[in-house]
């Protein structure tokens, strides 16, 4: 398929170009292939709304080839393979992704419409950072010895020991918000550990894992450890009802979670979630006031919105509430709109045109319930799929604009009376994903810390990630933990041996 070559290409690196050039295929076995059924899909720029390149369709038929040549490999080459070696392929693939960086980032910009410079910056940085620290980790999965008493043998003697194996073929799924980073939260920890992995990107960029696979197998990967599927939600549910695969890792929104959950109980494969959020960002009256107006900005802002744990509920101390919120607004109205490959670019498009039509469904939802748009309401201009940062006020806990994730650069803001404390609305919301807090009083902020039911609370800040902090849900913001220890946790199973000496 010969497809017109959209006119922001002008600015983006040769590889770029180069990469964009040839029709995409799926990567199975330590080969390019085309789909069985041999059909294809585009992807488009959402900053102009033109097509990139076009990019192979797996059906159920693909899923079965990837994952049979992921059990070859679990069960084959890959199992002779030491942690030593694992640990240095992970991390060749680190150094590899600090080296391509740009290349990816303007290949991120161009699929999902975010910032080149921030993808690099964030992305593309933290993307290398967890391939180096689970290469870390994977010279370091140990079991333990345990001290044993069983009952029925008095006077025996026992040796009892754990070890940590790997779970199997691991599918994952992903979204297209931070496209390469979500593959990044899942693909390091799960090697680290032994696991082969079934990749499955988000339809609408589904460019950056094909580029990874590249990579990976430049960095010396093994046939069948690793393959990237294109395709549509009919490829993850393939992926995730597939009675030879032992687990799937899913990112998403909570209802296709609960889809995934029902297709994983044929065989019971391990599933673990991380789902959409509706977090609170509590601002207290003793905030340091400028600091906390750029940091909930920035945390309703960052990625246009279209983060899990955007901060899309400000909830303000009302002694400060007018101040507070026409300080986020201005930041808001302040805020630069334009393509992802232009540098001065603050907020740029949403991903796609049914995002735009989503984001902008619910604010004018919102507006008709009764909210004030003090900044922002509206769709910003005819090309591409922008909307104008957007802070409602005037807003009730029934709205589906405080209830629901928007998944957009949108955040509602409601005030709170001290006396009667903010915990309650903080936790008034099915979701449990993160929350901040923004205080100079250090007892409180940690008294609110503990009091809000989220996986992850930040205090005078939001949106502070780091490879080693464990991060997942409470309540409807899903199942287990990501990063950290805790991914070692979901990517091996226990077994225990007790030897009577
Ligand atoms: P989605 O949950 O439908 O898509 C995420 C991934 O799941 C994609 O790879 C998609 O192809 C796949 N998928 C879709 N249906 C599936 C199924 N039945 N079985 C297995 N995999 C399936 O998210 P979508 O439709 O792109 O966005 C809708 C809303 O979801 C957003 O507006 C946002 O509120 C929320 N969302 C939350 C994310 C998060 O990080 N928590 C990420 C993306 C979306
Ligand atoms: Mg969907």
């Amino acid at each position: 398929m010969t497809l017109e070559i959209n006119s922001s290409l002008a600015n983006v690196l040769p590889s770029v170009q180069e990469f964009l050039r040839n029709d995409k295929q799926l990567f199975i076995d330590g080969q390019w292939v085309d789909a069985a059924a041999g059909e294809t899909f585009v992807t488009y720029d959402p900053a102009t709304g033109q097509p990139l390149t076009s990019v192979a369709r797996a059906g159920a038929e693909d899923v079965d080839r990837a994952v049979a040549s992921g059990r070859r490999a679990f069960d084959g080459e890959w199992s002779l393979w030491t942690p030593a070696m694992r640990q240095r392929l992970l991390f060749r693939i680190g150094e590899a992704i600090y080296e391509h960086a740009e290349e990816l980032a303007q290949l991120e910009a161009l699929d999902n419409g975010k910032s080149a410079g921030v993808a690099q910056a964030v992305d593309m940085v933290w993307t290398a950072e967890l391939f180096e620290y689970y290469a870390g980790w994977a010279t370091k999965i140990e079991g333990r010895t345990v001290p044993v008493s069983v009952p029925w043998a008095p006077g025996a003697s026992w040796h009892a020991y754990t070890t940590r194996e790997p779970v199997g073929v691991c599918g994952a799924i992903i979204p297209w918000n931070f496209p390469l980073l979500m593959a990044a939260f899942k693909v390091p920890a799960a090697l680290a550990c032994g696991n082969v992995v079934v990749l499955k990107p988000a339809e609408q960029t589904p460019l950056t894992a094909l580029r990874l696979a590249e990579i990976m197998a430049d960095a010396g990967l093994p046939a069948g450890v690793f393959s990237v599927l294109t395709g549509f939600g009919d490829t993850g549910a393939a992926i995730a009802a597939h009675d030879d695969v032992d687990k799937v890792a899913f990112t998403g929104s909570t209802e296709v979670g609960k889809l995934i959950v029902d297709a994983a109980k044929g065989n019971l494969k391990k599933v673990s979630l991380e789902l959409g959020g509706k977090s609170p960002q509590v601002v207290y009256a003793d905030a340091d006031l400028e600091a906390a107006i750029a940091g909930t900005a920035s945390g309703f802002l960052f990625n246009h919105g279209q983060a899990c744990t955007a901060g899309s509920r400000l909830l303000v101390e009302d002694r400060i509430f007018d101040e507070f919120t026409q300080g986020v607004a201005e930041v808001a109205r302040n805020s630069k709109i334009g393509p992802g490959m232009d540098p001065t670019s603050d907020i740029g498009p949403l991903v796609s045109e049914e995002q735009l039509n989503r984001v902008t469904g619910y604010i004018n939802q919102g507006l008709a319930d009764g909210a004030t748009a003090l900044s922002g309401g509206r769709r910003h201009g005819e090309v591409g799929y922008y909307v104008e940062p957007t802070l409602l006020v005037d807003v009730e806990a029934s709205f589906s604009v405080y209830r629901e994730e928007i998944f957009g650069p949108v955040a509602v803001a409601t005030p709170f009376n001290i006396d009667e404390g903010v915990q309650a609305a903080a936790n008034d919301t099915p979701f449990g994903l993160a929350a901040s807090v923004w205080s100079r009083d250090i007892s409180k902020a940690h008294r609110t810390a503990r009091a809000i039911k989220a996986g992850t609370v930040w205090i005078n800040c939001h949106n502070a990630f780091d490879a080693a902090l464990p991060f997942g849900g409470y309540k409807q913001s899903g199942w287990g933990r990501e990063l950290g220890e805790g991914a070692i946790d979901s990517y091996t199973q226990t077994k225990a041996v007790n030897v009577l000496l």
